[in-house]
């Protein structure tokens, strides 16, 4: 973020240690259980929030290339992305317009100009076209200009790849969609970094359990008592709302240190961690000079998968110093992550009991609040579509 935003963050954080308190919302929100529970409810999350919005699917170092391409299930629907000769990022529905098998298998690969179908071998290009069709005299009436594989709008912004995986759906505007979270991902710098050390985790939470657990840091005193709560001001946190998305500043112990220091050096990376939530499903963590994203995948009302990787300055790849660091930051992160999960694991296993018909979310765990009622806003269509549209062409 811009040094103005951080001189304005790190005053507010000055300001709830002098009064002892923390970022509030007037009121306590109710959330009901059947938000986690009900099966029709989580048939229309995953239809309308996942699969008809722009949502990072990947990281463009993952395909660096032209010819580059990863393959991947997003809540059910399979797709291909492939970077082209002209350095854009394709995305298509990963079947076969034949008889719709699996076109590419393969997690990832390189230098590739065109898919073959291990099925029958037609053959598509790397913008989709059906260039090659054996035995083409069994299709005499087939126009071939028709039969490209499913496209899907697909835009890669600050190093992130976003896709809309409903080919149906209306083509939203990701830098409409992107907001003020956009200016915050220009400063960081994302699309200077690059992935490393991909990793996966597979949680047995309903998707936004996994992703509540992220939101406050009331819990850390309690929970996270051994690893990071020596680290942290207790229970104290910048909230901003980016609607969809949002930031939480979490400031470390070591902050006070910067007080009486020329405002002109304050830098609040070097003394927070701050946690971005990118609607619906992506949490970034800025630490010092790399990233840690952990991003939460449906996988039954019941089940989630997410998948984490570090984002690092490529620079520093080779530097057995900076991997150190990074591996040591990231074990930390994990070990975070697993006592969170075990949280949240059990309070899904009791979401049946009965024993709550809502939750309460205290007022310094409004960005869980937000998020709800940003899941909210969007199934109930009163989502700010007008911005999100794309410009009609
Ligand atoms: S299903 Fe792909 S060529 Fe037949
Ligand atoms: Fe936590």
């Amino acid at each position: 973020m811009d040094h103005a935003t951080q001189v304005h963050l790190i005053d507010r954080v000055f300001d709830m240690i002098d009064r002892r308190t923390t970022e509030m919302d007037p009121a306590e929100y109710h959330n009901p259980v059947s938000r986690y529970i009900d099966p029709e409810r989580y048939k229309r999350e995953v239809e309308i929030i996942f699969r008809r919005n722009p949502i990072i699917v990947a990281h463009g170092s993952e395909l660096p290339k032209p010819g580059d391409y990863k393959t991947m299930d997003v809540t059910g629907v399979p797709i291909l992305l492939v970077r082209t000769q002209d350095g854009s990022v394709n995305a298509f529905v990963n079947a076969c317009r034949h008889r719709g098998t699996k076109l590419v298998w393969e997690e990832c690969g390189s230098h590739k100009r065109s898919f073959v179908c291990p099925y029958h071998a037609w053959t598509y290009g790397t913008d989709g076209k059906l260039v090659g069709v054996p035995a083409a005299e069994g299709f005499p009436n087939m126009k071939r200009e028709e039969m490209g594989l499913r496209r899907l709008h697909c835009a890669e912004r600050y190093g992130f790849v976003f896709v809309q995986v409903d080919p149906t759906a209306p083509k939203v505007d990701v830098d409409a969609w992107l907001g003020p979270m956009a200016h915050e991902l220009e400063h960081i710098g994302t699309a200077d970094y690059v992935v490393w050390r991909p990793a996966q985790l597979e949680k047995k939470t309903n998707w936004k359990l996994a992703l509540d657990t992220f939101l406050e840091n009331y819990h850390t005193r309690r929970t996270h008592t051994k690893t990071i709560w020596p680290v942290f001001l207790d229970n104290t946190a910048a909230f901003d709302r980016l609607s969809p998305h949002a930031r939480v500043v979490l400031p470390k112990r070591s902050i006070p240190e910067i007080r009486d220091q020329d405002r002109e050096t304050w830098n609040l990376r070097d003394h927070s961690t701050v946690l971005y939530t990118i609607f619906p499903n992506l949490m970034l963590a800025v630490l010092p000079d790399h990233c840690a994203i952990f991003q939460v995948w449906p996988d039954g009302i019941d089940n989630c998968k997410l998948p984490a990787y570090t984002l690092v300055p490529p620079k520093y790849l080779e530097s057995a110093t900076a991997q150190d660091i990074w591996s040591k930051s990231m074990h930390v992160v994990f070990e975070v992550t697993e006592e969170d999960s075990d949280r949240s694991e059990a309070i899904q296993a009791a979401l049946n009991s009965g024993a709550n018909d809502h939750f309460v979310f205290g007022r310094y765990e409004q960005a869980l609040a937000w998020f709800h009622q940003e899941v909210e806003a969007m199934l109930n269509g009163q989502a700010d579509w007008v911005r999100y549209a794309e410009a009609a062409e």
